[in-house]
């Protein structure tokens, strides 16, 4: 490691570089020394992805204070960080997607042209890691050389985000072996953006008050500046594995998609299924991921809670893979009740990110127990008691846990290609109109559905929709082009798969009766919804369709040993004409912000809705 503390002459920069450079590829080499002769560092370590070097990188950032050390009777191997008070979540409005072309980025993106973005943000990133360390991070997203893999370098000055790279991807050394000259890869460049003069002291999470998160998907390059926080900093996952790799999969005829993916296995017959679904930010993927049925005749199986890349196989058959290799799981409401499996598997290995610590040197947030400790230090290392009157971890508080540490995780996690997928669903928070459940009437169908797809901001009085966000495929935030052209992507993507294409259908945990209360338990009742969906693709069900898709007929929802009481059985399925028919109105303002980019196939599907509900 270098130890130069002043500027190093560029000569230096390049011997610092090369000098211990675990690769010789070329566009590699030339990469990482023109971002260091940019930025500055006084060091740069090729990360290996080893265990050394994790106990290395973990018990200097205990030393500097960033990381605090748990309890290793309750906690092995675990860590507690917190962050700056305002470095707490994901910046959108900071989030540019930079295409050569503004309609290519589409108007739900911050659009900047990339010569114009790379020109504002080079006075941020020159000398931005002075008095830091530059690490190489190289990482593949799914197995290395997998069919549906791809590959990333990410330089970084932030020890935390090393860390948690090493959890979230397959990084190390195997990776970087992957790149070969004139391969794909994806260039991600990431400084907290808090330089260090000659002898100053370092804060435990630097950052800028300034912060840039952005994304060149012409040249496969993503650019973060002054955050260290989750999906700003971990550009593997929003930014690479979602945004930029949503581009290469329109150009590559694949897709990006922020889905978990499980597998399901009929225990009666042993046959399997493989189900990708779909919901925005904070409505229960991670805790769909790790379902645990309430009925018999299921093993559920985990594959992935966040991201899933979907690629036509040789057989013509859609294949999925979960790129990602840990859990980036919201802490408050995961508890023993709610999502037992998660609980499970932080038993060790954890970064524990703006979470409460306990007088016993353990973990703790709202949701986590029932039972409320007396005492607690709270996110920002404060004294807490219950009398506080606020939350002892912050609400979007966070933990970082290997996959493989999952009691349920499916063996197909491994699975070199991917695995074929049976059934897609999309799913929002609606309390009024959207049933339990429906089949879509066909791909496009289910492309309108996805493409339409959002949740309520305000409660609804009966017989309207509340104002709804929408969030197409909850993709809103993710998508690296234009949203209307992805949707034409897809559709495209179901005229190639034809007959073997996915069947979709939407789903809704959150319908709400008329006195507000929810209708359905959710969490590990799920599993009968699953099943009728299963059964339904494997025939053995028909199904009665209505106006808005397929739903379970009379009797073949299992509703065994759950008390539901038959009035709100009915309204969990009730289709209101006159209210879906509003709905259809907004679906058509929505629409019309994408003008003349939305394929006309959805403008249809419009029209065929309207014309079901008033028939
Ligand atoms: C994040 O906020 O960093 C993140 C990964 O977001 P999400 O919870 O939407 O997956
Ligand atoms: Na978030
Ligand atoms: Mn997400």
């Amino acid at each position: 490691m270098g130890s130069a503390t002043t500027l190093a002459p560029e000569a230096t920069i390049a011997e610092l570089v090369r000098s211990n450079a675990t690769t010789d590829v070329a566009e590699v080499l030339t990469w990482v020394t023109e971002v260091a002769e940019l930025t500055r560092p006084e060091a740069v370590v090729w990360c290996d992805g080893s265990q050394e070097e994790w106990a290395q990188l973990t018990s200097e950032m205990v030393e500097a204070g960033t990381l605090l050390p748990l309890n290793k009777d309750l906690r092995p191997g675990s860590f507690l960080a917190r962050s700056h008070p305002g470095d707490v979540a994901r910046v959108e409005d900071r989030t540019f997607i930079c295409s050569e072309n503004e309609a290519d980025a589409g108007p739900t993106n911050n659009w900047r042209a990339p010569a114009e973005m790379k020109a504002e943000l080079q006075p941020f990133f020159a000398g931005s890691m002075r008095g830091r360390t530059m690490y190489v991070v190289p990482f593949s997203m799914g197995p290395v050389g997998g069919a549906i893999s791809q590959l990333g370098v990410q330089l970084t000055d932030s020890p935390y985000a090393v860390l948690n790279m090493r959890i979230m991807t397959r990084m190390g050394q195997d990776a970087l072996d992957g790149i070969t000259a004139g391969s794909e890869w994806v260039r991600t460049v990431h400084s907290v953006g808090a330089p260090l003069e000659p002898g100053q002291q370092d804060v435990e999470w630097p950052c800028s008050d300034t912060k840039y998160i952005t994304h060149f998907p012409d040249t496969l390059e993503v650019w973060s500046f002054g955050s260290g926080y989750g999906g700003n900093a971990l550009l593997s996952k929003k930014c690479f594995a979602l945004r930029i790799a949503s581009v290469m999969g329109r150009n590559e005829g694949w897709l990006a998609e922020h889905m978990l993916l499980l597998k399901l296995t009929d225990t009666a017959t042993g046959k399997d299924y493989h189900l990708s679904a779909a919901f925005p930010s904070a409505c229960g993927k991670t805790n769909l991921a790790m379902l645990q049925p309430t009925i018999p005749g299921w093993k559920v199986e985990t594959i992935g809670d966040d991201i899933a890349w979907l690629r036509p196989g040789k057989d013509g058959r859609m294949y999925a893979i979960n790129p990602e290799a840990g859990f980036f799981g919201v802490a408050p409401g995961t508890g023993a009740s709610t999502n037992p499996v998660a609980m499970e598997t932080l038993w060790g290995n954890t970064i524990f990110t703006n979470v409460a610590l306990t007088d016993q040197g353990d973990v703790w947030w709202e949701g986590m127990t029932d039972e409320v400790p007396d005492h607690l230090i709270d996110w920002q290392g404060n004294d807490w008691t219950p009398e506080s009157g606020r939350p002892a971890a912050h609400p979007n508080s966070r933990f970082t846990v290997p996959i493989q540490q999952t009691p349920t995780l499916a063996d197909d996690w491994y699975e070199q290609d991917g695995v074929p997928l049976d059934v897609i669903l999309f799913g929002g928070r609606r309390a009024t109109n959207v049933p339990l459940v429906a089949q879509s009437l066909s791909w496009e169908h289910g492309v309108f559905v996805g493409a339409t797809m959002g949740s309520e901001k305000t409660a609804a009085q009966e017989g309207s929709v509340g104002e709804l966000r929408r969030d197409p495929f909850a993709m809103l935030p993710f998508c690296g082009y234009n949203m209307a052209d992805y949707w034409g992507h897809w559709l495209e993507m179901g005229e190639k798969l034809g007959e073997k294409a996915p069947k979709i259908f939407q789903v809704n945990w959150f319908r709400k009766g008329a006195d507000g209360r929810f209708l359905w338990p959710g969490f590990g009742d799920n599993s009968r919804v699953i099943d009728w969906v299963i059964r339904r693709i494997a025939g053995e069900v028909e199904g009665r369709e209505t106006a808005v898709g397929t739903v379970p007929a009379e009797g073949e929802l299992n509703l065994d040993g759950l008390d539901l009481p038959a009035a709100d059985l009915d309204e969990l399925f009730a289709i209101d004409p006159a209210s879906w028919l509003a709905e259809a109105e907004l679906t058509e303002e929505f629409f019309a912000q994408f003008g003349d980019r939305v394929p006309a196939r959805l403008h249809q599907e419009l029209e065929t809705l309207r014309g079901r509900l008033s028939a």
